[in-house]
């Protein structure tokens, strides 16, 4: 198993964010998670990430206890994230945007610029290069977001939302890039409420729900599953989402 988490708690004030979440991903795995807003997604992704430490549970990835390192650590074993409001260091170029994840990697800084170029060039940046990262409009942020993650040659990427707020033709060329990432052998956990892009790229999908997973399956298999129309898609379905 490339990454499992027991058992995970994170709590704020007195909100269970994540309230005893288990997950499992093996190498090679492009998985969905799915939930309603507020369901602790992005705060499990945290957790996942080293970017917060839970209050109880474990974390093993790439065969490593890892529940309490930091994010710099988690990125040197290879796990790299993007967030659901995209990080832009807006007085640097979209290059040294994506030179900050090749550092991870590459003191000097003539390779580090190699790889970050390589991994705009990936993600359709690359004429964008010496623009301001700030420039940038929404679905270049996500972009940059991707591209930075990649440029620390990650073995799992967690994507929150990369495709929030995209209009349809962006979200074609992001589910190609996603595909693209898979496809070179990248392990995906991908957050995501378009159930379309669920339905194309996964065929295994975590149902998250008041901070743990409620059910699992292929798409087809938790969109039929009465309790998680109850909890997430029903509600959806009532406000011409899904
Ligand atoms: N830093 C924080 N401080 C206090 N409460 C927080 C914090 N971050 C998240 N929460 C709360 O924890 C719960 C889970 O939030 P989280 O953002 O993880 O959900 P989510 O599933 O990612 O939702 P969305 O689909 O809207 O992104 C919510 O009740 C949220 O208000
Ligand atoms: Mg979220």
């Amino acid at each position: 198993m490339l990454l499992e988490a027991r058992g995970i708690v994170k709590t704020f004030g007195n909100v269970r964010a994540v309230d005893g979440a288990d997950l499992a991903v093996e190498e090679g795995e492009l998985v969905g998670l799915i939930g309603p807003n507020g369901a602790g997604k992005s705060t499990f992704f945290d957790c996942l990430a080293g970017n917060l430490a839970p209050e109880a549970g474990s974390i093993r990835f790439a065969g490593l206890e890892s529940t309490r390192l930091s994010p710099d650590r988690h990125a040197r074993l290879g796990l790299a994230r993007t967030f659901q409001v995209p990080v832009v260091f807006a007085g640097m170029t979209v290059l040294e945007n994506a030179m900050v994840g090749a550092f991870l990697r590459h003191e000097s800084r003539a390779r580090a610029a190699q790889k970050a170029a390589e991994a705009l060039e990936f993600t359709g940046l690359a004429g964008q290069a010496e623009m301001p990262a700030a420039a940038l409009g929404t679905a270049g942020r996500k972009r940059l977001g991707i591209a930075r993650a990649l440029a620390t040659e990650p073995r799992l990427l967690l994507l929150d939302e990369a495709l929030a707020g995209l209009t349809s033709s962006e979200i074609e060329t992001a589910i190609g890039l996603l595909a693209r990432i898979h496809a070179r052998g990248i392990t995906l956990l991908v957050v995501e409420h378009i159930m379309e892009v669920i339905h194309r790229l996964t065929r295994r999908v975590l149902v998250f729900h008041q901070g743990r997973v409620i059910a699992e399956g292929s798409p087809a298999e938790v969109t039929a599953n009465p309790e998680v129309i109850r909890a997430y898609l029903g509600r959806r379905a009532k406000r011409g989402e899904a």
